[in-house]
């Protein structure tokens, strides 16, 4: 979307109301007295077929005879007249529809929705909406809404899916002492969508942290390009994770991706720091809008109470963020701050004495060490002390230090003193709450921040050469042959041309090419059906392992064949595979989606048990790095076990690394191909060792 239409829409110099009403209580009312009352300083148009004036403003019957340009029109017409509405905004070369009607595809009337945007678009216009509150913007007094007034004014810019959220978040900027410049309500995003805003707003002067509620992307590659592209924290809060395309799908993959978690992946691939609830976006986005993001993991907590001190040090490990001892030295020159009885070894305990010279000392000289990355200013309100000085000690200690990029966050534990301290720590630009724990969580959130920065700045490539020619060669041949699933046999192939490591397995047709091929790869082998049409080959009874001379071969060969039939009297049976018997590693699973907003999407898991029964696995969206592939290993609660338990020598991390990487360029390229694939179980060997893929399957895309 181009930002030059974004900027009329969201910063229009002019301005129309279409459906402005002289009835109190509508909302084309509503929306024009806003304009006004909130001290909009451009031009403002009316627009109404039977009045003459609204609220002291001359009324035009139709867009088309108001003289001069308009870059936006808010639309507050029922749906049925939009469509016309939207022709004359065309007409007049009005750039873009801020259209609040409902009514569109939210209530099955899709077909309206597409009506208008494809209007729009034939005349260069963009829509925000429908089904929407409007855009508010502290930094230009335009309240284009029927949300009652302006936010408290601030540094971060809200973007929603919610329209009722907007209005109630404008509220709660004040009580929750939150600024926001701007609040945009995005409806149906039937046009411009969440990808469009984050990409304006990162170029907005008045926005330094983009903050979004989000209820489901349309597109959500477009989306991690828009985030990774970004110079600003982007934080979001992402609803209804709870039931998402779980149901119907056929493997483990499907059934474990969860929006939870494939959100939870995505935002972590597009650099977009998480909030769990809609009271941690308020928390998290003040410490995003205000501070610089802390660049290292040292923390330092000074503290006049020890109760708050321990509370921040338990947040501080909850949220990623550990305290360690500060240096001695740095714990010597503290000393001089504190009565003999204080704490300088981190939380710095200054004790209930602290006053704001102390504070004052403290805060100056640790900000400064080298070894702080950043700094929580904890304070419990006292008899002896007044919450407004230690605030002012707080705030011209950072001044006088000279150092600003380094974050800090505060929490005042206590009354209304410490809440108007707070207060006027929030105006000076650090971040204050009212919990000692909040206070960390927010610190935590810019140490992501940091962390995320450098994720998205690793290039995914490939860990071997792929052989794409080939994959799709087998796919063919499957296509061709009316299929949908690939055998065993046809899925290794597809791997191995990814370089993934396969066991070696080929495919026996009858009885006595059996026996030859068990010589050629050598005993034990193991032998399994070959079919299409089955599936779950256990199952069916048809896999036998460890099979050790000829003979055994004969009978195996034998019994699985008629298992396969009594299982499935018509299925297509290509033969019998004959397999290198693996030895035993531990057990991993990979799988794909094709997830219905991100596309290729991988698991990682531990395989057996781990996965049927504790589903302890980790998603991302495909391609990944090498990086977040070693990651991804480091995720899923049984990390300890690839890392080496109990004697047991650490599992070939290097080897899943690279499988992981390789197979998400496995399943991005051939992505509109293949619907769901896995490599289940792969069977990890000690250090140096690698890993073989023991079984494969790969279901492709109806077509
Ligand atoms: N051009 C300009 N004005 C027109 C018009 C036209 N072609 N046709 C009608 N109007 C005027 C009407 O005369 C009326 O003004 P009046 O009060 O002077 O008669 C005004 O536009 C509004 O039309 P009306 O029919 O009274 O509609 P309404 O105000 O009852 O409802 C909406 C209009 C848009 C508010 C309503 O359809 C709607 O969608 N409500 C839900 C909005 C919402 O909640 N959105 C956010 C979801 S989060």
């Amino acid at each position: 979307m181009d930002n030059v239409l974004l900027n009329a829409l969201l910063r229009p110099e002019t301005i129309a109301v279409v459906g402005a009403s002289s009835v109190p209580g509508k909302i084309g009312y509503t929306v024009l007295d806003n304009l006004i009352k909130c001290g909009y300083q451009g031009k403002i148009y009316p627009i109404n077929p039977t009045a003459t004036e609204i609220l002291g403003l001359k009324v035009f019957p139709n867009i088309i005879e108001v003289p001069g340009k308009i870059d936006a029109a808010v639309i507050t017409v029922p749906a049925r007249l939009v469509p016309q509405v939207v022709e004359e905004c065309g007409k007049k070369k009005v750039k873009g529809l801020i259209i609040i009607t409902s009514g569109f595809a939210e209530s099955g009337r899709r077909d309206l929705e597409e009506q208008i945007v494809e209007t729009a678009h034939h005349y260069g216009m963009c829509i925000l909406g429908p089904n929407i509150v409007g855009t508010l913007s502290n930094s230009d007094k335009l309240n284009a809404s029927f949300a009652p007034f302006l936010p408290l004014n601030g540094k971060a810019s809200l973007v929603t899916q919610s329209g009722a959220l907007l209005i109630a978040i404008d509220a709660a900027t004040y009580t929750r002492n939150v600024g926001f410049d701007k609040l945009i309500s995005i409806g149906n995003m039937a046009d411009v969508n969440i990808a469009d805003l984050v990409i304006w707003l990162d170029e907005d002067p008045n926005t330094t942290c983009i903050s979004l509620y989000i209820e489901g992307l349309k597109d959500g590659r477009q989306f991690i390009d828009a985030g990774l592209k970004a110079h600003k924290p982007i934080i979001a809060l992402k609803s209804g994770v709870s039931a998402h395309g779980a149901a119907a799908a056929a493997s483990h993959t499907g059934s474990l991706a969860g929006a939870a978690k494939v959100y939870g992946a995505a935002f972590q691939q597009a650099g977009v720091i998480q909030a769990s609830d809609l009271s941690n976006l308020f928390d998290r986005t003040l410490a995003l809008s205000l501070q610089p993001p802390m660049k290292g993991d040292n923390l330092i907590i000074i503290t006049n109470g020890g109760g708050v001190g321990v509370l921040a040090t338990d947040a501080a490990e909850k949220y990623g963020l550990p305290l360690k001892f500060a240096p001695e030295d740095v714990q010597t020159e503290l000393k001089k701050y504190m009565p003999e009885f204080g704490s300088a070894k981190n939380p710095i305990d200054l004790t209930g004495q602290a006053g704001n010279e102390w504070y004052y000392d403290a805060v100056r000289y640790a900000i400064a060490q080298p070894w702080v990355d950043g700094m929580v200013v904890l304070y419990c309100e006292t008899a002896m002390t007044n919450p407004t000085e230690i605030a002012h000690g707080i705030k011209k200690a950072l001044n006088d230090s000279g150092i600003t990029g380094k974050p800090v966050t505060v929490s005042f534990v206590g009354g209304e003193k410490s809440a108007s301290a707070m207060t006027y720590l929030i105006k000076e630009g650090i971040p204050a709450y009212a919990a000692p724990d909040v206070a960390v969580n927010a610190m935590a959130a810019l140490r992501e921040y940091d962390n995320l920065r450098h994720m998205v700045s690793e290039a995914a490539t490939p860990c071997a050469p792929s052989d794409q020619a080939a994959a799709r060669a087998v796919i063919r041949r499957v296509r061709e042959e009316g299929r949908n699933t690939l055998t065993e046999i046809e899925a290794k192939q597809v791997f191995s041309a990814y370089g993934l490591p396969i066991t070696k397995t080929l495919l026996a047709r009858t009885e006595a090419e059996a026996v030859k091929l068990a010589q050629k790869i050598g005993f034990p082998v193991v032998m399994k059906i070959v079919s299409p049409d089955i599936l779950h080959k256990s199952d069916a009874g048809g896999v036998k392992v460890n099979i050790k001379d000829e003979a055994s071969v004969h009978d195996a060969f034998r019994s699985i064949l008629a298992n396969a039939r009594n299982y499935k009297a018509e299925a297509s049976i290509h033969g019998i595979a004959i397999q290198e018997m693996a030895p035993w590693g531990t057990e991993v699973i990979l799988g794909s989606v094709n997830d219905p907003t991100f596309g290729p999407t991988m698991m990682f898991g531990l395989g057996g048990i781990f996965v049927e029964v504790l589903k302890d696995v980790t998603f991302r969206v495909a391609p990944v790095s090498k990086g977040q592939a070693m990651r991804m290993l480091g995720e899923i609660r049984g990390a300890p076990i690839l890392a080496g338990v109990r004697g047991e020598s650490p599992r070939d991390r290097e080897a899943m690394g690279n499988l992981l990487c390789n197979y998400s360029h496995m399943i991005l390229e051939l992505g509109d191909e293949i619907a769901e694939s896995d490599a289940n179980p792969v069977l990890v060997y000690e250090e140096g060792k690698g890993l073989k893929v023991v079984d494969a399957r790969i279901i492709l895309k109806k077509k």
